[in-house]
């Protein structure tokens, strides 16, 4: 049988997972590809096998012929794009880049004709399966061509991340090519058909307690979209600190912004910034969620502007680090004035659908009068045309079905859940990144105990609050609370090597994952961090190559 783009594509949307693929023979697999259902046998390793997050089905082509075979990326390769849509030449402009900074061979973008190109990289929606969903693509690798087709342009940006991990760690590099021992590099000759697990794989950073320039986002973003991961969820104001101008109240910014933890000079994005952010991500396909936290941790707002404090006046700017001591006057009108006049101007620079309201660590109000606060935002939420967000606490409130809590702690979730409403994971103990790993870690804190690399891997997001199932779950988000975190090598020291796992857990199936199948894929990627430039934390847990 040849290997053609005539080979049906549905022979993989049986059950057979990728751990069933690697043990397929050839022989065998020839059979499966004509529908005949074949017996795993144990064999050798898989050669197509340094991906994270793990794709759902990988078929190396050497199994189904014998031959070794691969593409060769060379000079003079194209890059095409089916249709030629603005869009998609960002894309594969994007890959071009990415290609030409390590090899220097200025690959150009084209419009294809409708017929595919018999060489080079060719990227199209046309034809694309729809069952490949909002994210899925099909990655098809021969001799002469790669084929990367998806249902939609994200399906693409996806499929890249995955291209890209499957050439050498010296892609990533400026002139990677002159120090790489593999030049020219090549692909080996398979198909991937890949679809994600969930469709909320976030991370959170924290703004507030300290400030972090917009380079600094568009890096993390950068690193979140390499391992395919979708929302970019921004902690914008807390007690320490407001960090986007609202021009209907200025000085939440220039005063409630001034300073961070500790005491240092703290900062806040204008709203140019804050649109470049929104676009830089959506670019990588990624959704930003701006939270203002309220009715708690607003101490720099209350400090700010003293008619929202129930007496009147001001408090101090705060630098230290406690949580649950300042509340929003919630019986004055002027509060919710205020936060229509936050959330309008949020939701007019934001175009996806979520805004977060925060909504945890209030000690100060009852549980009535914080439910009516949240009852209220989320009104004003949804008449912005946004769906409400908010930590799981908020599920004490009369929820519309629309809105999200995002569990960390406790229970609440099971009350989201009972009021048919999603949720988002988060647990502490596993996906908070500002925890340390282990008793020598110098940042971060300890209170949800340690999470070591396999302890960020090895758990199920649906057995973690009893009655918060698969149907409930959105998907999942690590967050990266900044206490202790200053600098970006503080924040790629603590979110790396954990966000892969993390990727992994959010995008493949939990019945292909084991640590010790996925320590072997981590470790690869050591050298690709290093690429990178990643101040990641070498764990000893893991054999880096
Ligand atoms: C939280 O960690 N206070 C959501």
């Amino acid at each position: 049988m040849t290997y053609s783009m005539a080979l049906p594509l549905n022979f993989l949307e049986n059950s057979l997972g990728v751990a069933d693929i690697y043990k397929t023979p050839a022989r065998k697999a020839h059979q499966f590809l004509l529908g005949t259902p074949s017996e795993a046998i144990a064999e050798t390793q898989p050669s197509l096998g340094n991906i994270i997050p793990l794709p759902a089905f990988v078929l190396p082509v050497e199994r189904l012929s014998g031959a070794e075979s691969a593409f060769t990326l060379k000079a003079g390769v194209h890059i095409s794009v089916v249709p030629a849509t603005a869009e998609l030449k960002n894309i594969g402009q994007y890959l071009a880049e990415r290609l030409n900074v390590s090899t220097g061979y200025e690959i150009p973008v084209t419009a294809a004709a409708h017929a595919p190109a018999k060489t080079g990289i060719q990227l199209a929606l046309s034809d694309a399966d729809p069952t490949l969903g909002d994210e899925g693509y099909l990655l098809t690798i021969t001799q002469r061509r790669i084929f990367l087709t998806a249902y939609t342009p994200a399906g693409i940006f996806r499929g890249i991340q995955t291209l890209r991990q499957m050439l050498p760690p010296e892609i990533e590099s400026p002139a990677g090519i002159k120090n790489s021992r593999k030049a020219p590099w090549s692909i080996p000759a398979g198909t991937i058909r890949d679809v994600p697990r969930f469709s909320w794989r976030g991370v959170m950073l924290d703004v507030a307690r300290h400030f972090f320039s917009v380079k600094d986002v568009e890096r993390l973003i950068d690193l979140m979209a390499y391992y395919k991961m979708n929302r970019f969820h921004l902690h914008l104001s807390d007690d320490q600190g407001w960090r986007l101008m609202i021009n209907s109240w200025p000085q939440l910014a220039t005063y409630g912004g001034s300073m961070q933890v500790g005491g240092a000079k703290g900062g806040y994005y204008t709203q140019e910034d804050y649109a470049h952010i929104v676009e830089y991500a959506q670019q990588r396909y990624i959704t930003v969620i701006p939270e203002i936290d309220m009715p708690g941790h607003t101490n720099a707002a209350l400090a700010s502007y003293p008619e929202l404090n129930c007496n009147g006046a001001a408090p101090p700017l705060y630098s230290g680090i406690d949580v649950g001591f300042s509340a929003l006057c919630v019986d004055k009108e002027i509060t919710y004035t205020f936060v229509n006049d936050v959330i309008r101007e949020i939701a007019a620079l934001t175009p996806g659908s979520y805004i977060h309201v925060g909504g945890d660590e209030v000690s100060t109000l009852s549980v009535s009068d914080y439910s009516r606060f949240i009852e209220r935002v989320q009104t004003i939420v949804q008449s912005h045309g946004k769906q409400m967000i908010g930590w799981a606490e908020i599920a004490q409130a009369r929820l519309s079905p629309s809105s999200i809590a995002q569990h960390w702690k406790d229970k609440f979730a099971q009350l989201a859940v009972q009021q048919h409403a999603k949720v988002i994971m988060s647990p502490a103990q596993k996906l908070y990144m500002d925890i340390k790993y282990n008793d020598s870690t110098q940042l971060g804190l300890i209170w949800a105990g340690y999470i070591g690399v396999k302890d960020a891997y090895e758990w199920e997001p649906s057995t973690i609050v009893n009655g918060v199932t698969e149907n409930d779950i959105l998907g999942i988000e690590a967050a990266l609370w900044s206490e202790t975190i200053q600098t970006m090598e503080d924040i790629e020291y603590m979110v790396f090597p954990r966000l892969p796992g993390y990727a992994e857990i959010g995008w493949s199936q939990a019945k292909d994952r084991t640590w010790r199948e996925y320590e072997q894929r981590l470790a690869s990627h050591g050298s690709r961090l290093r690429a990178l430039g990643v101040n990641f934390y070498p764990s000893p847990e893991v054999a880096w190559k």
